[in-house]
């Protein structure tokens, strides 16, 4: 398979978990770019259903190479005890899952930070982080304090350590929040730092490498197009690059060693957390797709906000990443909907937008404009075929492609291995 970034085309998920692990089996190696143990991805192989946070999706494909890529921010603790539980269910990931010495480490203090940040705000400013501490491990990467592996197995540690704990605690203090201790951190993390050692690898050597050498490569995306820190629904975002573009400041691929980008998207739209949601539906076919789709959030077990399919993000999304196949998901939990609705484009102070505008305040005040389609009230979760759908689910399916002018690549009707149409991918 040629080299291949994956994706989440709207909220967060799509279903990108079970995507990689049907593609995988034609990949050498996957490969997690960006975000941390915010994302929660589910594989469901046979009647075992698996949440990944850190780990990648590639994981219970036995021979395929996985690696946590420089531009992810990582919570050793948590890796440890995912690592754990993935080797429990019996899969073994010796020498064949490295974490860059290039990433950055998320401590305790950041998950404070996120809480306390998260308790300030005043109602409607609130994001709804997953208080993984994602936010403030990117800010001290950016502000250039941030501890990575390579820091963490170096024998200066804990001195590095010291000053950035008092520093944050100092941001705790300001918050009104309580403060973490020392002594504590360094502890847990000397301890969580022995056992991941024989993981930590300059992995943007070993990814390049298996590049030159003619292997495929998968790149794993967590969140999605709409939680992009600049291209999402800003400031109600994750703090990474979660499109295409993330891939290569990620992992240090260059960009033309990528073949192609597929959009994971679901036939409707999610969205976990606080935000902007154009085609949020609060009524009973809301409350339907949230029960038919199990859509509670794979992280924190929050309730997913449930809405039509958005073409307009879903445009904007095919553009801003270069997406060249849909991956589309979850098309039988639409089987019970009478009709369909795709927002075509939205109004918003009689003005009519084709694309998703910049300002948060105006996105949260745009209506859709809608197009209405029979709905095919069939199931659709043992089909097959293209052909065996149902003339209406097969007529919304080309309709979404045509309005969004991406190919369809490949069709997804339940969570599990079997029930994937591979069309084109
Ligand atoms: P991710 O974050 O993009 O990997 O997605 P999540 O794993 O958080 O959420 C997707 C959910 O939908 C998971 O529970 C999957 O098992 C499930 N899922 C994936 N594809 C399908 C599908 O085609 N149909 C149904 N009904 N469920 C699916
Ligand atoms: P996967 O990879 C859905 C959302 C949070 C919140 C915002 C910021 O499973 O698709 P953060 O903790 O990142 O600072 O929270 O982003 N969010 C997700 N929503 N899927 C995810 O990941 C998400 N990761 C973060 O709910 O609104
Ligand atoms: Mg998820």
């Amino acid at each position: 398979m040629p080299n291949t970034v994956l994706i989440g085309a709207q909220w967060g998920d799509e279903g990108k978990g079970k995507v990689i692990d049907v593609l995988t089996e034609d990949v050498d190696m996957v490969v997690r770019y960006q975000g941390g143990n915010n994302a929660g991805h589910t594989v469901k192989i046979g009647d075992d259903t698996h949440v990944l946070h850190l780990v990648p999706s590639g994981i219970f494909r036995k021979d395929k190479v996985c690696v946590i890529g420089n531009g992810v921010v990582v919570d050793p603790v948590a890796l440890m005890e995912e690592i754990q539980g993935v080797q429990d269910k019996g899969v073994d990931v010796a020498g064949r899952l490295f974490v860059s010495d290039r990433a950055h480490v998320v401590f305790p203090y950041h998950r404070a930070i996120d809480a306390a940040r998260e308790a300030m705000r005043s109602e409607g400013r609130k994001i709804g982080t997953t208080k993984r501490g994602i936010g403030p491990a990117y800010g001290d990467k950016v502000s250039r304090i941030g501890l990575r592996f390579a820091d963490l197995l170096d024998e200066r540690f804990a001195e590095r350590l010291s000053l950035n704990v008092r520093e944050a605690n100092g941001i705790l203090a300001g918050l009104g929040a309580d403060s973490v201790n020392e002594r504590e951190i360094v502890e847990q993390y000397r301890d969580a730092a022995a056992r991941v050692a024989p993981l930590v690898a300059d992995t943007v050597v070993l990814i390049n490498r298996a590049v030159s050498e003619g292997k495929s490569i998968l790149f794993e995306g967590a969140q999605g197009t709409m939680l992009d820190v600049d291209f999402g629904s800003y400031p109600f975002v994750t703090s990474s690059n979660t499109g295409a573009g993330g891939a290569c400041s990620g992992t240090g691929v260059a960009p033309h060693r990528i073949d192609r980008v597929v959009g994971v998207i679901k036939a409707y739209t999610t969205r976990v957390g606080e935000g902007p949601f154009p085609t949020e539906l609060r009524d009973e076919i809301g409350a339907l797709l949230g029960r038919e789709g199990h859509e509670f959030g794979a992280t924190t077990g929050r309730p997913r906000r449930c809405g039509w399919f958005d073409a307009v993000v879903a445009r904007y999304a095919a553009m801003v990443n270069g997406v060249d196949f849909w991956a589309m998901t979850k098309l039988d939990v639409l089987d019970h909907v009478e009709t369909v609705r795709i927002a075509v484009a939205y109004e918003c102070d009689g003005k009519r937008y084709e694309t998703v505008p910049a300002h948060g305040d105006v996105l949260a005040r745009c209506t859709p404009v809608y197009e209405d389609m029979p709905g095919w009230l069939e199931t659709t979760s043992s089909v097959t075929r293209m052909d065996d759908l149902p003339a209406a689910a097969r007529a919304y399916v080309n309709r979404l492609c045509e309005i969004t002018g991406v190919k369809l690549g490949l069709l997804s009707v339940g969570p599990s291995r079997d029930s994937t149409l591979r069309v084109e991918l």
